[in-house]
């Protein structure tokens, strides 16, 4: 074989390998080949932790009956805007320590019950207005250590229970004067 015809080949083949690793399926959470631990805490609790599994997209196969979902230390960039709206009865989610630059406003419309957020540790430069609309039960909501520059007056609006905030390490230079007049029970910010 030429020399030129086997270093076509060799470039053929890493190619090859290359495209077949970029169209790899989205990785199995809970089950027979899933990648996360996945247990009953109790009778109506269900955990699943998928922290440091080196994940860039939330794994398939989550039961929509988990209550307790950790994803922090994966290489997440983008929340597709569906994934957790299936996860109805999710109370506690950490996403901490990600790649997250933005979140569409609805990634959390169908979390309603959750009461417990972790968002730190990300490159969040902006929580788009709505982010909140349907979560009416959070109390703890962490977005420290992010590159937010802005919060909207409206954003804590509905969170009428919510009692630690941390908005730390970011560059937000004022916050709105009235942003926390519905927040009645906040305690720590
Ligand atoms: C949640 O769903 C999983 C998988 O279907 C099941 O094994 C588990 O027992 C369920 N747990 C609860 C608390 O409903
Ligand atoms: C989740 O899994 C990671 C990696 O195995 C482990 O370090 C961590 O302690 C676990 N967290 C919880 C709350 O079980
Ligand atoms: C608060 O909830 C109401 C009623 O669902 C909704 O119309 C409104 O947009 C919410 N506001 C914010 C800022 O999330």
């Amino acid at each position: 074989m030429s020399s030129l015809l086997s270093t076509c080949l060799i470039v053929l083949i890493a190619f090859t390998v290359l495209l077949g690793e970029a169209s790899e399926p989205a990785k199995s959470g809970c089950g027979q080949k899933g990648i996360c631990e996945c247990f009953d805490v109790g009778t109506a609790s269900y955990e699943v932790n998928c922290s440091r599994r080196n994940l860039d997209a939330c794994p398939e196969n989550i039961p929509s009956n988990v209550t307790k979902l950790i994803l922090s230390h994966n290489l997440l960039q983008v929340i597709s805007s569906n994934i957790f709206n299936s996860m109805t009865s999710l109370k506690y989610l950490d996403i901490s320590h990600n790649f997250l630059k933005d979140l569409s406003q609805d990634s959390f419309w169908g979390t309603k019950d959750l009461v417990k957020l972790f968002l730190s540790y990300n490159y969040l430069g902006n929580l788009p207005n709505g982010l909140f609309e349907n979560t009416w039960y959070l109390e703890t909501v962490n977005v420290g250590h992010n590159l937010l520059y802005h919060i909207s007056s409206d954003l804590l609006m509905n969170l009428t229970k919510l009692q630690t905030l941390d908005m730390s390490n970011n560059f937000l230079k004022d916050l709105p004067y009235d942003i926390f007049k519905q927040n009645r029970w906040l305690r720590k910010v």
